[in-house]
């Protein structure tokens, strides 16, 4: 088993990264090109969202074929030359494995459509009348999760898009079939995968209404997820690589058991969850605003955090990546204190107890693009929302303006890197607008500049690197009543370091009273360490990381 506790994760959206061949559209030879800057950036992985043949609805996550690549992204042989070429920088390319559900364009699904019952139950089939759909559960992407097929007198289920078919993993044909996908592309090189909505792959024996949500409490963490996890795992022995779980809707229970580090049957390295991401969702709705709650983010990072060191399980880290608002836009600044907050944000991720991952952009604070046109969105689900929206009463204006701070499309945006022609990611017009803001921020600017974004995240990868008390130390949560600051002190047999982050726009006080002249500051975003009394007094967004002498 690789040791990935001093691993740091970056997540490439390949549509938006870099475009070699001039269509406006992000390719494997565009990262080939940036292969150099990551390497400089200081990152061991790099995980790309799916590059396999698709009709695109849902940006690759609808795949049509999970050994060969789209040629919109390039050719088997590019995949081939990153993974040597990235290999011979040190860093591993992880794939994304999209195995909740196939796109409908998918072979099996069109045998299965073709009458052909073996196939049909590789899906989840159910018969029934035009009129009665099998249960009441919603789509993610909003409206109902099955759909009709009159040709067959069935309902097929779709936990997401309408042409991303769930999945049947009952039957032990397609759990053969995925691992088959797995095992070729470990032949291939790759060095870790992604397993996406991973946590939804078991549904009930029993299908029934749901009549206190979307239907999501019968399937995520369902009935035999771990024994079809484990057994996906052993018998293609990627225990060996590094594998992380995307979890919809989970639970600190099963995402102990999901990324349990020394047991026999292992499953995964790591997992993703998303509560901390939904403290500005009023009463749980995505759709509806609200400013972030701080004391739920600092209580749901504490309760993560020391659950999953008790339960010797793993989290992967995170504020960003393809389906989330950059974190700048959303926790912290875009406007006087941009520097800063993207700053902060990042030390209080990177230097808790998981593994970091970074998503494109965020290492240079990107933000969202405020897109004012409908026109201007990609995104299925953004698109389906807009109807919902509009269907629910608001006007177009409250409607555009839901999206500009919740649409996925916020973080695909392409990638800054100068401030030339299209932000240097393409010749050609990009396939969606990118911020306009790419006129100050970008790559080659913060390259240069000791005190940027971009160093200071180059400096956090390297402290992980440096410090096991980063890497392997215990966590304790500080300031738990401050609903200010967020703090946590790490620990190991020989050192402590401490970490205190102001997550608003004003002066606040450190409530702890330490022996302060104890502790040096290592790293932080403003200059020395400001004291009025003898208390430590933090300025708009500072972080300060301190550690023991
Ligand atoms: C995951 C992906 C998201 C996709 C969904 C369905 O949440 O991150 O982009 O739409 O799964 O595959």
């Amino acid at each position: 088993m690789i040791d990935f506790k001093d691993k740091v994760i970056y997540q490439i959206y390949p549509k938006s990264f870099k475009d070699s061949n001039g269509d406006g559209v992000g390719d494997l030879k565009g990262i080939l090109e940036k292969l150099d800057y990551l390497k400089e950036l200081g990152v061991d992985y790099l995980w790309l969202t799916p590059v396999f043949p698709s009709p695109q609805k849902d940006n690759g996550y609808d795949v049509a074929d999970y050994c060969a690549i789209d040629p919109q992204f390039g050719t088997m042989e590019d995949m081939e030359q990153l993974i040597g070429e990235s290999g011979k920088r040190n860093m591993g390319i992880m794939l994304d494995m999209v195995f909740n559900h196939t796109s409908t364009s998918h072979p099996w699904f069109q045998k299965a459509l073709a009458g052909e019952k073996e196939f049909q139950d590789y899906y989840i089939f159910r018969d029934g009348l035009p009129n009665q759909l099998p249960t009441n559960w919603q789509s993610k992407f909003g409206g109902p999760s099955w759909e009709y097929v009159p040709s067959l007198g069935k309902w097929y289920l779709h936990l997401f898009d309408v042409t991303q078919a769930d999945l049947n993993w009952d039957n032990p044909k397609v759990r053969e079939e995925l691992k088959k996908v797995i095992l070729f592309w470990k032949e291939k090189g790759i060095q870790g995968f992604r397993f996406d909505v991973v946590n939804l792959i078991s549904k009930p024996d029993v299908f029934e209404d749901d009549f206190q949500g979307d239907g999501r409490r019968f399937y995520s963490d369902g009935p035999h997820v771990h024994e079809y996890l484990k057994e996906l795992v052993r018998d293609t022995k990627i225990g060996e690589l590094v594998t992380v779980g995307e979890m919809s809707s989970t639970h600190l229970k099963d995402c102990i058991q999901y990324s349990a580090q020394d047991v026999k049957d292992r499953e995964l390295s790591m997992c993703f969850h998303f509560h901390h991401l939904k403290v500005d969702y009023k009463d749980g709705d995505k759709w509806a605003l609200m400013e972030p709650d701080r004391m739920a983010l600092k209580r749901i990072f504490e309760e993560w955090q020391m659950g999953m060191e008790k339960g010797n399980g793993w989290n992967a880290l995170f504020w960003c990546n393809h389906d989330q608002p950059r974190i700048v836009s959303r926790f912290g600044s875009e406007g006087k204190y941009w520097k800063e907050s993207a700053k902060m944000l990042a030390a209080m991720i990177h230097l808790m107890r998981g593994t970091p991952y970074i998503y494109q952009g965020e290492e240079i604070g990107m933000t969202n693009p405020h897109y004012e046109k409908i026109s201007q969105y990609r995104d299925v689900e953004s698109l389906n929302y807009y109807e919902i929206l509009l269907q629910q009463g608001k006007t177009k204006k409250e409607a555009l303006s839901i999206l500009a701070a919740r649409s996925r499309d916020n973080s695909r945006t392409p990638m800054q890197w100068s401030c030339g022609k299209n932000g240097g990611f393409s010749d050609h017009s990009p396939w969606m607008d990118l911020a306009d803001n790419y006129w100050e921020i970008h790559v080659e600017k913060q390259r240069e500049e000791p005190d940027s974004v971009f160093s200071f995240y180059k400096a956090l990868i390297q402290m992980r690197k440096e410090m096991e008390v980063i890497s392997k130390g215990t966590i304790e949560f500080m300031e738990k009543e401050n609903p200010d600051v967020l703090a946590y002190e790490r620990k190991d047999k020989n050192k402590v370091v401490m970490v205190f982050g102001n997550l608003t726009e004003h002066k606040t006080t450190v409530w702890e009273k330490k022996p302060w002249e104890t502790f040096q500051k290592v790293l932080g975003n403003y200059e020395g360490l400001h004291r009025e009394e003898g208390q430590v007094i933090l300025r708009p967004y500072e972080v300060v990381v301190l550690e023991s002498m």
